[in-house]
């Protein structure tokens, strides 16, 4: 059986944990600073799976030891934003714990994938990488799967169609300059525009952007983890099957799209080595400035933590 461990055991990283053991396709394990806490939640996982018919192992623990062998590390360690916040105010204090994480991690499973969750999302996967020197396609963000599902989920609200049948795309960061591209989305096969008309298609794109805003204002405590989990799920049962699914993940890229020595969220296929391609959509003039606006606050949030003597 395939083994993931997931650091940081909090509500995206015990949804995640209970999202893949449902998909019984890995041995999970739970890790948090917080004593008893990762074992009582594994406990109770592990109690639900008589339940549901399934065999899936789950082990909480606090000693990285446990997570030897790691055929995936999933990352979700670290501070959500409080109301008001910014995903970039928790630039620093989170970018100690995933370096440590990633340290520490990486010490025992020197051949794991490494997907991350934790905010600001596109500078903590790219941190992720510098931390483990890992090949790029081996480390990859979430946001991508989300943010496409926030707004899959609103024109589904909107048009009363089977969300199935509704293909979305968001690129660019994960922050409010996220890009998403209503040319490129779709109702089986029927542009958006078709379904929607022009105002209504821009509440859905800027209610796309301010989705995870919209859920911490009404939980007041913490953030989205539901539609995240799932999301990491998705993640690692694509690598893990070796499916070759594409889906917009963040990645690193190498030219593409013109852009060199940056994570940010971009249609990608993975499969058994990770990422495995980073595919290019022709962009409009409109779209490529949108998205090269993203990229610079992603770059700025990078040296930004160079400043700090973080990278
Ligand atoms: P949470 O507070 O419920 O869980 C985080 C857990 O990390 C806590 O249990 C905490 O004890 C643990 N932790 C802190 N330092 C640690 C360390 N050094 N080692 C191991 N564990 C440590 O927060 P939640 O809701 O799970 O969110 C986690 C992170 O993911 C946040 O930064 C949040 O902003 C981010 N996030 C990102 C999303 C995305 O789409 N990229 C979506 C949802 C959340
Ligand atoms: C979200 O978009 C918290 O970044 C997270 O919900």
């Amino acid at each position: 059986m395939a083994k993931v461990s997931i650091i940081g055991a909090g509500m995206t990283g015990s949804t995640t944990a209970h999202w893949l053991a449902e998909r019984e396709i890995a041995d999970i394990v739970l890790v948090d600073i917080i004593e008893g806490m990762p074992q009582g939640k594994a406990l109770d996982l592990t109690e639900a799976m008589p339940v549901i018919g399934k065999d899936a192992k789950i082990f909480g623990s606090n000693d990285y030891a446990d997570t030897k062998g790691s055929d995936i590390v999933i990352i979700t360690a670290g501070l959500p934003r409080k109301p008001g916040m910014s995903r970039d105010d928790l630039l620093v204090t989170n970018a100690k714990i995933v370096a440590d994480v990633a340290r520490k991690t990486l010490e025992q499973s020197p051949d794991a994938i490494y997907i991350v969750l934790t905010n600001p999302l596109d500078v903590m996967t790219y941190l992720t990488w510098k931390v483990t020197g890992l090949p790029t396609y081996r480390v990859v963000g979430q946001a991508g799967i989300l943010d496409s599902a926030r707004m899959r989920a609103f024109v589904a609200m909107e048009t009363g169609v089977s969300v199935e049948n509704i293909h979305c795309y968001v690129l660019g960061g994960h922050g409010d300059d996220m890009v998403p591209l209503t040319r490129h989305s779709n109702i089986a096969g029927v542009p958006l525009y078709k379904y929607l008309p022009e105002d209504k298609l821009a509440a859905i794109v800027e209610r796309t952007r301010k989705g995870g805003g919209e859920i911490v204002g009404l939980l007041k405590k913490g953030s989205a983890f539901y539609a995240p989990s799932a999301a990491l799920a998705q993640m690692a049962e694509a690598i893990l099957k070796g499916k070759n699914l594409i889906v917009p993940a963040t990645a690193y890229l190498d030219g593409e799209y013109g852009m060199h020595d940056i994570f940010i969220g971009v249609p990608t296929m993975l499969g058994r080595k990770g990422v495995e391609k980073v595919i290019e959509y022709e962009l409009n003039d409109e779209e490529m400035a949108a998205f090269q606006k993203s990229a610079a606050h992603v770059k700025s949030n990078v040296a930004k933590l160079s400043e700090f003597g973080l990278l």
